[in-house]
C-alpha cells in the first residue's frame, strides 16, 4: 500500500483538468502520445463536443514503481455531489487555477470540499504558456483565500507539459499513501457507476479495508441489495480484469445488474458474509429542477419512453413519470439535478435517439400545506391547487457564492436584490470579491445566471448548494392562447411580481409565436381574472410567393426548409406554438 497514491484534480470549469489528465497519461506511458485524443478521459461524445466533463473517468497509472490512481472530477455545479464522493475516495487533490482567470466560485467550493475531507492539496497555476497569464495576481489570490504559502504553489502548462513532470514528483512525495487494513472486513465506497451491455452495471469503487475476490457475494449497504461480484479489476483506463481488489486500491466491480438504481454513488459495498461498518456521507441525490418533455409528433411517445429507460440505466439522477397534458398530449414530467443536467438529457435524447422534443420551462418543487392540513409536493405548475385551499407554500433556497472582479460588485448586488437574494457576507482578495448569498432556487432556474454573466461582462462565476425550504407568497399564472388555457405555459410566480411577469410573458409570446392566418389573442390570468393581454395579427407566410417561373426544385427546397423549421413546433388547438414559446419565462 505504501506505493499507492490516490488523487483527484479539482478546478473551476474549463481551467484544464482534462488536459492535465492527458499529460499525466502521456508522461506515465499509460497511453502512447500517438493514441491520445485531447481530453482522453471525457468519454461521451457530448463531453468532447462541449469540452466539459460529465462523468468521472478514473485511471490507474504506473510510474517509477508507484501506482497512481487518478479520478478526474466534473467541474459543473450540478454534479457537486459526485465531486464530493470522488474526493472521499482519495487522499490528495491537485487544485488547478487558470492563470488568465484566477480563482472562481467553484475553485473555492471544491477547495473547501477537499479541505473538509482533510486531503493533502497541491495548488497549481495552469496555462502559464498564455501571454495574458497573470501568475503573480493568481498567486496572491491563492495566498489570501486559501492560506497557501507562495513556495507551495506550482506553475504549469497542461497544454505544453511544462512543469507537469515536476508536479507528478510532488504528488508522489506529499500525497499520503492509503491507510486501510487488509485484514479487516471488506468495505468499499462507490464513487460512480456505469451500465455495460455485457457486464451489466459496473460499480467504480475505492476499497478502504479488506479485499474482494471475483465470485464473492457483496451487499450494497444503503439500498440493501446483494449480488455476486461477477468480475473485477482496474482502469487502464479501459476495464482490465484482475482476481482481487485490496485495501487502498481503486477499481471496478461488475454486478450483472440491469439497472443503476441499486448501485448508488456514495453507498458502501461490503461482503455479504462478513459485514463492515458503512462509510459515512451517503446521501440520495434528489432532483430539484423539473420540466415536461413531450415528443413533437404524438406517435413518438413510445420511442421517448424507450429512450428514457435506456438513458436511466446509466443515469441514476434522472427521474421521470408519465404525464398527459391536455394540450401537448402524452409525455413525461422529468426531474433533473440542475439546468445543465436537463440540457444534457435533452441533447442526448435528440441526438442518440433521434427524437424531436418540446421541453416546458423548468420549475422547482414546491411544498404545500392545504387548509385541511394535508401536505403535498408539487413540481408541475399545472397541477397547483386553487389558492383558497392553500395555507402555505414553501420553495427551495440555495446557499451560493459569487466570485467576481471587485468593480462589478455594484451591478451584481442590484441584480441580487432584483432576484430576492440576501447577501450574507463579502470577502475581498487580490482584485476579486467573493459574495456569499442566499436566494430562491426558482430565481436560478430562470434568468439569473445569464444576467449575472451580462452584468459582470462574463467575469462573475457562481457556485451553490441546496439549502432549506422557505415560505413564499406565490400564485399560479395561467396563459391563454386563442382563448384556450395552455397548461404547459402556466407558471408559479411571486404574488408581488405577478402582474409584471404576466405582462412580460404575453409580450414575449407575441414575439415568438409566428403569425397565423387568423388573429390570435394572448392572455395572462390569475384565478380566472385576466391581468394582461396582447394580440398577434393575421399574416399568412407564403414562402414561395416571391419565386417567379416554374422552377419546381427550388420551390420544393424552400417548402422542405419551411417544414423543417416547423418541426420544433407544436399544434395547440388551432395555433402552432414553437419550442421557444415554452421557454419564454427564461428570457424575461
Ligand atoms: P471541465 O471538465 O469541463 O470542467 O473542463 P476542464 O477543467 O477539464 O478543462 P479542459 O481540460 O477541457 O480545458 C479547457 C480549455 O483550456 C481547453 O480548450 C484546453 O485546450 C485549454 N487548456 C487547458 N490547459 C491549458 C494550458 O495549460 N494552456 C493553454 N493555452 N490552454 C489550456
Amino acid at each position: 500500500m505504501g506505493n499507492i497514491r490516490n488523487f483527484s484534480i479539482i478546478a473551476h470549469i474549463d481551467h484544464g483538468k482534462s488536459t492535465l489528465a492527458d499529460r499525466l497519461l502521456e508522461i506515465t506511458g499509460t497511453i502512447k502520445k500517438e493514441n491520445l485524443s485531447p481530453q482522453h478521459l471525457d468519454q461521451l461524445d457530448l463531453e468532447r463536443e462541449r469540452g466539459i466533463t460529465i462523468k468521472l473517468a478514473p485511471v490507474t497509472m504506473i510510474y517509477k514503481g508507484f501506482t497512481l490512481n487518478l479520478i478526474d472530477t466534473p467541474g459543473h455545479v450540478d454534479f457537486s455531489y459526485e465531486v464530493s464522493r470522488s474526493l472521499a475516495a482519495v487522499e490528495g487533490a491537485v487544485l488547478l487555477v487558470d492563470a488568465t482567470k484566477g480563482i472562481e466560485a467553484q475553485t473555492l467550493g471544491n477547495f473547501l470540499l477537499a479541505k473538509n475531507q482533510n486531503l493533502k492539496i497541491i495548488p497549481v497555476i495552469n496555462k502559464i504558456d498564455l501571454p495574458n497569464a497573470q501568475v503573480e495576481e493568481v498567486e496572491k489570490q491563492l495566498v489570501e483565500t486559501a492560506g497557501f504559502q507562495k513556495s507551495q504553489i506550482y506553475k504549469a502548462s497542461a497544454k505544453t507539459g511544462e512543469g507537469v513532470e515536476k508536479l507528478l514528483g510532488k504528488i508522489i512525495e506529499i500525497v499520503p499513501h492509503p491507510s486501510g487494513k487488509e485484514e479487516k472486513p471488506f468495505r468499499a465506497l462507490i464513487f460512480d457507476s456505469f451500465y455495460d451491455q455485457f457486464k451489466g452495471v459496473i460499480a467504480y469503487v475505492r476499497v478502504f479495508d479488506g479485499k474482494i475476490k471475483k465470485g464473492e457475494k457483496v451487499e450494497f449497504f444503503g439500498v440493501g441489495k446483494s449480488v455476486t461480484a461477477e468480475s473485477l479489476g482496474q482502469f487502464a483506463p479501459s476495464l482490465v480484469e484482475r482476481g482481487t481488489l485490496r485495501a487502498g486500491e481503486i477499481g471496478w466491480i461488475a454486478t450483472g445488474l440491469k439497472n443503476v438504481e441499486y448501485v448508488r454513488v456514495g453507498d458502501t459495498i461490503t461482503r455479504l458474509d462478513k459485514k463492515a461498518e458503512p462509510i459515512l456521507g451517503y446521501k440520495e441525490t434528489k432532483p430539484f429542477v423539473f420540466a415536461g418533455v413531450f415528443p413533437v409528433d404524438r406517435d413518438e411517445f413510445p420511442a421517448l419512453k424507450d429512450a428514457l429507460e435506456k438513458l436511466k440505466l446509466n443515469d441514476a439522477a434522472l427521474h421521470y413519470e408519465a404525464e398527459n397534458s391536455p394540450v401537448l398530449g402524452f409525455g413525461v414530467r422529468a426531474g433533473f439535478l440542475g439546468l445543465l443536467h436537463m440540457e444534457i438529457v435533452q441533447e442526448r435524447l435528440e441526438r442518440e435517439f433521434d427524437l424531436d422534443l418540446i421541453l416546458t420551462s423548468p420549475t422547482v418543487p414546491y411544498r404545500l400545506v392545504k387548509t385541511n392540513g394535508e401536505k403535498l409536493e408539487i413540481s408541475n405548475p399545472s397541477s397547483f391547487p386553487s389558492s383558497p385551499v392553500i395555507k402555505e407554500i414553501k420553495e427551495p433556497w440555495v446557499k451560493g457564492s459569487i466570485v467576481s472582479l471587485q468593480n462589478y460588485y455594484g451591478p451584481i448586488s442590484q441584480l441580487l436584490y432584483d432576484h430576492r437574494a440576501a447577501i450574507t457576507d463579502a470577502e475581498y482578495f487580490g482584485d476579486k470579491v467573493r459574495v456569499l448569498v442566499q436566494l430562491p432556487l426558482a430565481e436560478i432556474v430562470s434568468s439569473f445566471y445569464d444576467k449575472l454573466k451580462t452584468v459582470s461582462s462574463g467575469f462573475a462565476s457562481f457556485d451553490y448548494e441546496i439549502g432549506e425550504f422557505k415560505s413564499i407568497d406565490a400564485v399560479k399564472l395561467d396563459i391563454l392562447v386563442a382563448g384556450e388555457s395552455v397548461d404547459a405555459l402556466s407558471q408559479i410566480v411571486v404574488k408581488d411580481k405577478a402582474y409584471k411577469t404576466g405582462k412580460a410573458l404575453v409580450e414575449r409570446l407575441k414575439d415568438v409565436i409566428p403569425r397565423q392566418n387568423f388573429e390570435v389573442s394572448l392572455q395572462a390570468a390569475i384565478s380566472g381574472k385576466i391581468i394582461a393581454a396582447e394580440k398577434i395579427p393575421t399574416f399568412r407566410k407564403d414562402v414561395t410567393a416571391k419565386l417567379y417561373g416554374g422552377d419546381r426544385t427550388r420551390k420544393d427546397k424552400l417548402l422542405k426548409k419551411q417544414k423543417k423549421g416547423k418541426s420544433r413546433m407544436k399544434m395547440v388547438g388551432k395555433v402552432l406554438i414553437p419550442q421557444e414559446a415554452f421557454l419564454s419565462v427564461l428570457k424575461i
